[in-house]
């Protein structure tokens, strides 16, 4: 019998972006826009948008794999696979299901979570408490996105926003202590309507209507969102430190949801972080929701801006609304 852990640590991480990148320019060619209305307003330059015939559970198969092997470990030994994505390859079954048969991992059971940009947290969550209840000893938690399907091509306020990722990481006690110190969850379901798809489920399911109504893709009030995720996530990230024993000054690092360089500025200054303190690649990917958290992980470990020891927080908001924060000593 396996004795009960009592840490969770990060012990690999992957990504996978696609290859084909759409910069601020081609979008001046799309729709009524400019690179410095983008830039100025989102800080986005370009994203990365996947082949209309690739679905979600091919980008996080091969974050998957990547996670699992800057982790040493065989997809056997996986015991749990969450995938937190709201652009799945269908609406059931799960992409964690094509993702476990792609990586091998026949050992595991695998499910999607639908939580938007927080996504990666919620599993985050959901997978410490699993090894900690002693239910799973490694758990591969992935974040993928192919917004670039559900934007709405013609509607300047979100297409310039979003982009196509994928980004895992490996959880799993290593008998050290630090790990996964905290994690706090939110939602506000009356503010469903501020950001969503409408289409496609049991309240308006698939039909030519919904289609000629354009059911089927974003839509977001981004003003509201804007003001909602300031608030949000100066408040959730406070709670994680506060829970974790910790305050802003010691971080080493803060990994924020990269949905707009201004809400990530905001976020650091109520905190009172220099921003060199706080990691930013929005600039390269747009907003990539749930996969946008693991994404910077992989990035921030492979620049060495993340290493055994630092002590970072992990911060997001989405549509539901939803919002998370954790803190993490490495
Ligand atoms: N190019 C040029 N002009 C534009 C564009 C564009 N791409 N988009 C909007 N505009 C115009 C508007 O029409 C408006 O014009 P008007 O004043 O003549 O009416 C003007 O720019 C200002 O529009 P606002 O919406 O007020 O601009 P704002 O400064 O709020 O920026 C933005 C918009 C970037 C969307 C911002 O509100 C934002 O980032 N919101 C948060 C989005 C977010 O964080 N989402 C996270 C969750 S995503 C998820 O869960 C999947």
């Amino acid at each position: 019998m396996i004795a009960p852990a009592r840490d969770v640590h990060i012990v690999g991480t992957g990504s996978y972006t696609p290859d084909h990148v759409l910069t601020n320019k081609d979008l001046e060619r799309i729709v009524d826009t400019t690179d410095e209305w983008i830039t100025t307003r989102t800080g986005i330059k370009e994203r990365r948008i996947s082949d209309p015939d690739t679905p979600a559970s091919a980008l996080a198969g091969v974050a998957g794999r990547r996670a699992l092997e800057s982790a040493k470990l065989d997809a056997a030994e996986v015991d749990q696979i969450i995938v937190g994505t709201v652009t799945g390859d269908r609406p059931f079954p799960s992409t964690a299901c094509a993702v476990q048969d792609q990586l091998g991992a026949r050992r595991a059971h695998a499910y999607d979570l639908s939580a938007a940009c927080s996504g990666f947290l919620y599993g985050l969550s959901v997978a410490r408490s699993h090894i900690l209840a002693n239910n799973a000893r490694t758990i591969l938690v992935i974040g993928v996105e192919t917004l670039s399907k559900i934007v709405d091509w013609t509607d300047r306020s979100t297409c310039v926003l979003f982009g196509d990722a994928a980004g895992a990481v490996v959880l799993r006690s290593t008998g050290r202590p630090g790990g996964i110190l905290s994690v706090c969850l939110h939602s506000d379901g009356s503010l469903t309507h501020l950001l969503e798809m409408p289409g496609g489920g049991s309240l308006h399911p698939a039909s030519h209507e919904t289609v000629e109504q354009r059911l089927h893709t974003i839509r977001m009030s981004g003003n509201d969102v804007f003001k909602h995720a300031v608030r949000a996530m100066e408040s959730v990230a406070g709670e994680a430190l506060a829970a974790a024993g910790v305050t802003p000054d010691q971080l080493d690092l803060l990994v924020p949801h990269q949905a707009n360089y201004r809400i990530i500025e905001a976020t650091a200054r109520r905190l009172n972080l220099p921003m060199e303190k706080v990691f930013v690649n929005l600039d390269r990917y747009g907003n990539t929701s749930s996969a946008s958290i693991p994404l910077a992980l992989d990035e921030a470990r492979g620049l060495g801006r993340i290493r055994d020891g630092s002590l970072i927080a992990l911060v997001t908001f989405g549509g539901g609304f939803t919002w998370a924060g954790s803190v993490v000593r490495w």
